[in-house]
């Protein structure tokens, strides 16, 4: 990678309405907020095919809105065999997601959990689909936590700052 290239990164979980559009638009705004908007390329799909075309789950659409992020352009879609390459950060939401990915071949850049990055655990980001406006909240936490983790880790890999 030479130093104006981008930096392309998909956060991936099952059905990309809960978690990975959260992953996404969060880190989407940290960036934003660190004036490095034109350093990214940010996206988020599903390992599944079941939402695809789909708005986000309304909690996760909820529970961005309450802190300030619009998830309403957004639209499920299902990674595939061709994402592997595409991606220098493949973010998976838990374990089964990050197995899915591997399943699918072998990937062009690096496959991380995402809370590999979490300051305050690690493990699986819990799914909320079809949960309570609390487990949304959780869920937020933990991906906000973690994508602050993440991006600074990227920009001092990548010396960005
Ligand atoms: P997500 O949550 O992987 O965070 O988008 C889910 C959404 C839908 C389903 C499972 C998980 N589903 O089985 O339809």
């Amino acid at each position: 990678m030479t130093a104006n290239d981008k930096i392309r990164i998909i956060f991936v979980c099952l059905g990309n309405i809960c978690r990975s559009p959260l992953g996404e638009a969060i880190f989407r705004r940290m960036v934003e907020e660190r004036n490095l908007s034109d350093r990214f390329i940010i996206d988020s799909a599903g390992t599944a095919n079941y939402h695809v075309g789909q708005l986000p789950d309304p909690g996760s659409r909820r529970i961005a809105l309450k802190h300030g992020i619009s998830l309403e352009d957004q639209h499920g879609r299902q990674f595939t065999a061709d994402d592997l390459a595409k991606w220098d950060y493949i973010i998976a939401m838990d374990a089964s997601n990050q197995a899915n990915i591997h399943k699918l071949g072998k990937a062009g850049g690096n496959v991380h959990l995402l809370r590999e990055f979490d300051p305050q655990g690690s493990g699986d980001v819990p799914d909320p689909w079809a949960q309570g406006d609390e487990a949304f909240q959780e869920t937020y936490n933990i991906i906000h936590r973690s994508c602050e983790n993440l991006l600074n880790s990227i920009i001092s890999e990548h010396h960005l700052q």
